[in-house]
C-alpha cells in the first residue's frame, strides 16, 4: 500500500471541514456550537451524532461511534481508512502525492481475479447455448429469470470432461493455476462438469469461487459442490451476496441473513437487495465481523425446520455476544424463504420483516416449548433459564420489564425474582465486553480519572506537560500505552490535536479502539489545566489509597516489630501527602 507521511494526512484534514464533508452524507443541524444530525452507524431515530467543527471530530452518543473526518467516511464507505483519506481529498479539491490502491485489489491476485471474471463468463456463456437448454429450462421452471440469471452471475458447466481447461490453457494460462483455483481437478479434468455454476464473491465483490447445483435430479451426489478452500476463496469468510447488500443495508438499517442463496436470489429478485445467505454454515468470527461493521440490525431468517430453529438459536447468541442487534422470523408452511415466496407471495414476506420478534422474545418461545408451565418443576426451569439469559443483557430496562411480566403472569415474587437476576449480574459483570450501547457497569474514579486526563492529553502541550510533572506514570498497562503514544506523538510533530491524533493511532491496533472510546466519553468539562488538574488529584489519591492499603496488608502479616515499624512510618507519609 502507498505510503502517505501523517504531515501529509494532517494537512488534508487541516483543509477539510468535518462539518462540510459529514454533511454531505447525512443532514446536519447546528445546536450550539456543535452540529447533530442522525447517526448513520446504528439504527437511529433522533439525532444523536454531535460535529465538532471546534475538535474536528464527531461522536454519537448512543453507540459510541466517534472519529475524525477520514474515519467517518471510511466507516461510512466501508473502506480502509488510507482509501478514506483519499475520498475526502478528492472532496475538497487535493491530491495524494501517491496513488491509493483501492487496499481489497491486491495485484497479488490480480490474474486469480481475471480467472474467474472469464470463468464465470464461460459458464453464462453456456446457458445461452443448445447444450444448456436443459439447465435453462430448470431455472426457469424454479422461477429464475433470465433478468436474474444475469444479475446473478448464474451459468452453467457443460457435460463435457475438460472444457474451461481447454478454454483457459488456449489463454495461456497455467494448468497449475487453474488446479490451485480449484477450477480444475487435475490437468484434464475440470472441477465442475453438468451443475448450474453460481459465483461467490468476496466481500468486495471479486469472483472468489463457484457453487454448482445438480439439475438433472441426480441421486447419488451431492447437489451442490463449492470450490475447495483456496489462496482466494475462503468459506468462512464468504458471506453469499455481501456486496451487493452492504450500502443497501446501511440505508435500510437492517440486513436479512438467510440460510440457502436461492433464498437470498429470490429475496433480492423482489427487491428486497439487504439479504446475504450463510451458504448452511454457522457464523464464523470472520462473518460476524464482516456484519459488525455494517453496524446495521440483522434480520434471521432461516429455514423452517429444526436445523434453522437451532441455527437461528446458536447464531443470535454469537450476533447478540458481538452485539449486534438481533431480530428474528419464524416462517411458518413452507420450507424457506424461497418457497415462502414462491407460495405466498412477495408482500406476505413483507409482512413479516415489519413485525420480526426481537432475539430475546425469540428465545423466551424456544424456552417454553415442550415445557408443561403448569408443573412446578418446569416452571421453575423455564424461570431459571429466562433469568439466567436476561442476566447476559445489558438493557436495564429489558431487565425491569421481563421481571415484572415473570412475576405477574405467574405470581411470583417481584423480590425473589429481582435478587436472583441481581446474583447472576455480579458473576457476568465482568464479561460484559466494552459494548457499542454506553456501558452500564460501573466505572471507578480512578478509570473515569485516567481517561479524561488522557483525553486532556491530546488537546495540547501544556496537558502532556501537566501529566509529565503531575502523574508521570499510568500502572495499568492500558493506560499507559495511549499516555506513551501521546507523548511519543507530541515530542515527535511538536503539536497536537484530537483529531490528528486519532489519524496517527488509527493504524496502532493495540491503542486505536481505546482512544476512540475515550474521546466519545462525554467530556462536557472546559479543557483548562485546573480542570485537568482536578482528575490529577482524584487519580493520585485514589493511587494513594491503594498503596496505603496494600502497606497495611503488608504490615498485618509482618512479624518482625521493626519491619512493622517501618511500614507504619510509609503510611504515615503517605497520608500526610495525601491530604
Ligand atoms: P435449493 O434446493 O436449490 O432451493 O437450495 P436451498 O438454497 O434451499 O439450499 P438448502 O436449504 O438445501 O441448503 C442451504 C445452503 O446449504 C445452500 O444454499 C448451499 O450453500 C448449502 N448446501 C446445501 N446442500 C449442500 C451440499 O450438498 N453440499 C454443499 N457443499 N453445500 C450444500
Ligand atoms: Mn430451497
Amino acid at each position: 500500500m502507498a505510503m502517505i507521511s501523517n504531515e501529509e494526512i494532517n494537512n488534508i484534514r487541516a483543509n477539510a471541514n468535518i462539518v462540510d464533508i459529514v454533511s454531505s452524507y447525512i443532514p446536519l443541524t447546528q445546536r450550539g456550537k456543535n452540529y447533530i444530525g442522525v447517526c448513520p452507524f446504528h439504527d437511529d431515530h433522533s439525532p444523536s451524532m454531535s460535529v465538532s467543527p471546534e475538535k474536528q471530530i464527531y461522536k454519537c452518543f448512543a453507540c459510541g461511534a466517534t472519529g475524525n473526518v477520514f474515519t467517518f467516511v471510511s466507516e461510512y464507505e466501508n473502506v480502509s481508512f488510507i482509501e478514506g483519506v483519499n475520498i475526502v481529498a478528492n472532496k475538497i479539491g487535493m491530491t495524494l502525492s501517491q496513488q491509493v490502491y483501492k487496499s481489497n485489489i491486491s495485484n497479488e491476485h490480480k490474474e486469480d481475479y481475471e480467472i474467474m471474471e472469464l470463468t464465470e463468463k464461460y459458464f453464462q456463456n453456456n446457458l445461452k447455448t443448445t447444450a444448456g437448454k436443459e439447465a435453462l429450462k430448470y431455472l426457469h421452471d424454479r422461477g429464475i429469470s433470465d433478468e436474474i440469471i444475469k444479475d446473478f452471475g448464474i451459468g452453467l458447466s457443460i457435460d463435457d470432461n475438460n472444457s474451461l481447461i481447454s478454454l483457459l490453457t488456449k489463454k495461456n494460462y497455467d494448468i497449475k493455476k487453474l488446479i490451485e483455483l480449484g477450477l480444475a481437478n487435475d490437468i484434464d479434468h475440470d472441477t465442475f462438469t453438468r451443475r448450474i455454476t453460481f459465483p461467490l464473491w468476496d466481500k468486495d465483490g471479486h469472483i472468489t469461487g463457484f457453487s454448482g447445483r445438480i439439475y438433472r435430479g441426480e441421486k447419488d451426489i451431492s447437489k451442490y459442490m463449492n470450490t475447495k478452500e483456496t489462496t482466494i476463496f475462503k468459506k468462512g469468510e464468504t458471506l453469499y451476496n455481501y456486496h451487493n447488500a452492504k450500502d443497501i443495508a446501511k440505508r435500510e438499517k437492517y440486513i436479512i441473513v438467510v440460510e440457502g442463496f436461492m433464498d437470498a436470489i429470490r429475496i433480492a429478485e423482489n427487491g428486497i437487495k439487504n439479504v446475504i445467505a450463510l451458504q448452511g454454515t454457522a457464523l464464523t468470527t470472520n462473518q460476524i465481523d464482516l456484519l459488525k461493521k455494517l453496524r446495521v440490525k440483522v434480520i434471521l431468517c432461516l429455514d423452517n425446520d429444526n436445523a434453522g430453529l437451532i441455527a437461528t438459536l446458536n447464531n443470535g447468541e454469537e450476533l447478540v455476544k458481538n452485539n449486534i442487534e438481533v431480530n428474528v422470523i419464524r416462517l411458518t408452511g413452507e420450507k424457506d424463504p424461497d418457497e415462502y415466496i414462491l407460495a405466498k407471495g412477495i408482500d406476505a414476506f413483507k409482512e413479516n420483516i415489519k413485525t420480526p420478534m426481537t432475539f430475546f422474545d425469540f428465545k423466551l418461545n424456544y424456552l417454553k416449548q415442550g415445557k408443561d408451565l403448569n408443573k412446578a418443576e418446569e416452571l421453575s426451569e423455564y424461570i431459571n433459564a429466562v433469568i439466567s439469559n436476561l442476566s447476559k443483557t445489558n438493557d436495564p430496562i429489558l431487565k425491569e420489564v421481563t421481571i415484572k411480566k415473570l412475576s405477574e403472569e405467574y405470581g411470583i415474587s417481584y423480590d425473589i425474582l429481582k435478587n436472583k437476576l441481581n446474583d447472576l449480574n455480579k458473576e457476568e459483570v465482568e464479561i460484559i465486553p466494552p459494548s457499542i450501547k454506553k456501558d452500564n457497569t460501573k466505572r471507578t474514579a480512578y478509570s473515569i480519572s485516567a481517561d479524561k486526563i488522557l483525553y486532556f492529553m491530546m488537546n495540547g502541550g501544556i496537558f502532556i506537560n501537566e501529566y509529565q510533572q503531575k502523574v508521570g506514570y499510568f500502572p495499568e498497562e492500558k493506560y499507559r500505552n495511549i499516555a506513551n503514544e501521546i507523548v511519543y506523538y507530541y515530542e515527535k510533530e511538536g503539536k497536537i490535536s484530537i483529531a490528528d491524533f486519532i489519524t496517527y493511532a488509527s493504524d496502532k491496533s493495540n491503542i486505536n479502539s481505546e482512544v476512540l472510546r475515550i474521546v466519545n466519553e462525554d467530556i462536557n468539562d472546559e479543557i483548562t489545566i485546573e480542570n485537568m488538574d482536578e482528575y490529577i488529584d482524584a487519580l493520585t489519591k485514589k493511587i494513594t489509597k491503594d498503596e496505603i492499603k496494600e502497606l497495611k496488608e503488608q504490615m498485618k502479616k509482618e512479624l518482625d516489630v521493626d519491619k512493622k515499624m517501618k511500614i507504619a512510618a510509609q503510611i504515615a507519609e503517605l497520608k500526610k501527602g495525601s491530604v
